[in-house]
């Protein structure tokens, strides 16, 4: 019995898929104490703020959030706050966290989460504030404590940290260098994950999955370690992010084109579509070989659902470098592409280079960026056209739907499936109103 037993707990989570998945992990620690978690942070015993500073609109959002609380825990002294992940993590973020947040019990970063009730209990028994940022990983960051959101889709860790270190971002700075997590274990939990716990789609997480392996004690490329996945028994695909252009080798186009495991979707990042925006990003690739890599895929993998990020409004972006974006966008024909306005990250080369765009001139270019991709987007519809999708089907509203690996709904109407999520073949018969609908075509 600890003191934590039958108490609630509420976890908001901020940022990427990564910090997603240690919210599970969060959950599976909280769980593990006899907590019961709980929707509302009002009502919770613990609150837990896993955070995001890849962008400033990050910080911000969570520091309102955990401002609002501060009334809160005024009113009810045992309420207990926790702060953690990329926001504390940093050694000079937007808002001084220990001044501004003193009335937070506990502030951790991104390397020490894996010891949380540890500090829960040490803070029951003697209620000092605990601000411990680490600069290393404490211990294993893995744990069987993870208690996950979803029950089709599965994230696993791979790699944790980054070297890349791109001119605009965080991420290094904050989550370390590149740590491949071993073979055996990644294997078993994927195993585990299909095998005992019914999951269809497992993905692959990273900051840069393509460069898995190359530290470990017996190396092994990122093509290998899908390969070797897929030889796990079970009916389920895998799905992986993020993916850097560098590291993309054609090993892994291969993978994606023979082994049927493997989604036939992909994240790749491009950022700009400009060359020497590119350098000066410190991407390590040019517009050139980018597309050579696209035209690579979409050959071997037809009907690709392809995805990317774009940064607007980088240092020295002129009206001629964005115009370069909006051209590679018209090209690639991406199926989703996240935009986002270039945000000044303290720490980082890109914060310190002179010549910053406008604000005002960010978002025009953001908004004409996005109009053009939402044009380019309903376009692609026409694509879907008689082609064959190997989909999960399941049921929405009383109609069996195929999920397509790319995420993409084709009705299925008539058809009666007798259990749900599974594979099957569809192919797309009618298309209204940019809505897809379909047969099954046979068996996968
Ligand atoms: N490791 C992944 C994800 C990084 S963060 C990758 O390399 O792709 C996700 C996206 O946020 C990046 O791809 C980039 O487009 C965007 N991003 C990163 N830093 C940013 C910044 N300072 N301002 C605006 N967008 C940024
Ligand atoms: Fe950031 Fe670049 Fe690393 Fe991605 S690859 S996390 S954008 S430094
Ligand atoms: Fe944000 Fe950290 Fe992910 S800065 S995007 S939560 S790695």
């Amino acid at each position: 019995m600890n003191s934590y037993e039958g108490k609630t707990f509420n976890i908001n989570t901020y940022g990427c898929q990564m910090n997603v998945h240690e919210s599970e992990k969060i959950r599976g620690i909280l769980l593990s104490l006899g907590m019961e978690e709980i929707d509302n942070p009002i009502d919770a015993n613990v609150v837990v703020f896993n955070t995001c500073c890849i962008r400033e609109g990050a910080e911000d959002r969570a520091y309102n959030n955990i401002m609002a609380l501060k009334p809160e825990k005024a009113k009810d002294k045992n309420k207990i706050l926790i702060l953690c992940g990329c926001m504390p993590q940093q050694k000079k973020g937007k808002y001084n966290l220990k001044d501004k947040l003193s009335f937070v019990d506990i502030i951790i970063g991104t390397h020490n989460i894996n010891m949380l009730a540890q500090y829960l209990l040490r803070f029951a028994m003697n209620h000092q504030p605990i601000y411990e940022i680490v600069e290393k990983p404490t211990g294993n960051m893995d744990t069987d404590l993870c208690v996950r959101d979803d029950k089709i889709n599965a994230y696993v860790n791979i790699i944790y940290g980054c070297n890349k270190f791109c001119t605009y971002c965080i991420v290094p700075y904050v989550r370390g260098r590149e740590k491949s997590r071993p073979f055996h274990d990644i294997y078993e939990e994927v195993k585990d994950l299909v095998q005992n716990k019914g999951y269809k789609f497992i993905t692959l997480l990273g900051q840069n999955v393509n460069s898995y392996g190359k530290d470990l004690s017996e190396p092994m490329t990122f093509a290998e370690l899908l390969q070797n996945l897929c030889k796990i028994e079970g009916d389920f695909k895998i799905k992986f992010m993020t993916s850097h252009p560098m590291d993309f080798g054609d090993d892994i186009i291969k993978v994606m084109k023979t082994e049927e495991k493997v989604a036939k979707a992909l994240h790749l990042p491009v950022q700009s579509g400009s060359s020497p925006i590119l350098k000066r990003m410190n991407r390590h690739y040019d517009v050139k070989q980018y597309m050579s890599i696209i035209k690579k895929v979409k050959h071997a993998v037809p009907n690709i659902s392809l995805s990317t990020d774009i940064i607007v409004g980088f240092p020295g972006e002129t009206e001629s470098d964005f115009n370069k974006t909006l051209k590679l966008l018209k090209k690639v024909k991406y199926d989703q592409v996240f935009a986002f306005m270039y945000s000044k990250r303290s720490g980082t080369p890109a914060a310190e280079f002179e010549d910053q765009v406008d604000e005002k001139e960010k978002n025009i270019r953001v908004n004409k960026l996005l109009r053009l991709q939402k044009i380019i987007q309903k376009d692609q519809t026409k694509k879907y056209f008689k082609k064959v999708f190997n989909c999960l089907i399941k049921q929405i509203n009383g109609v069996s739907v195929g999920i397509t690996d790319g995420g993409k709904e084709i009705y299925i109407p008539n058809y009666k499936f007798v259990n749900e999520n599974y594979f099957a073949n569809v192919r797309v018969e009618d298309i209204r109103n940019h809505k897809l609908s379909g047969v099954i075509y046979g068996k996968r």
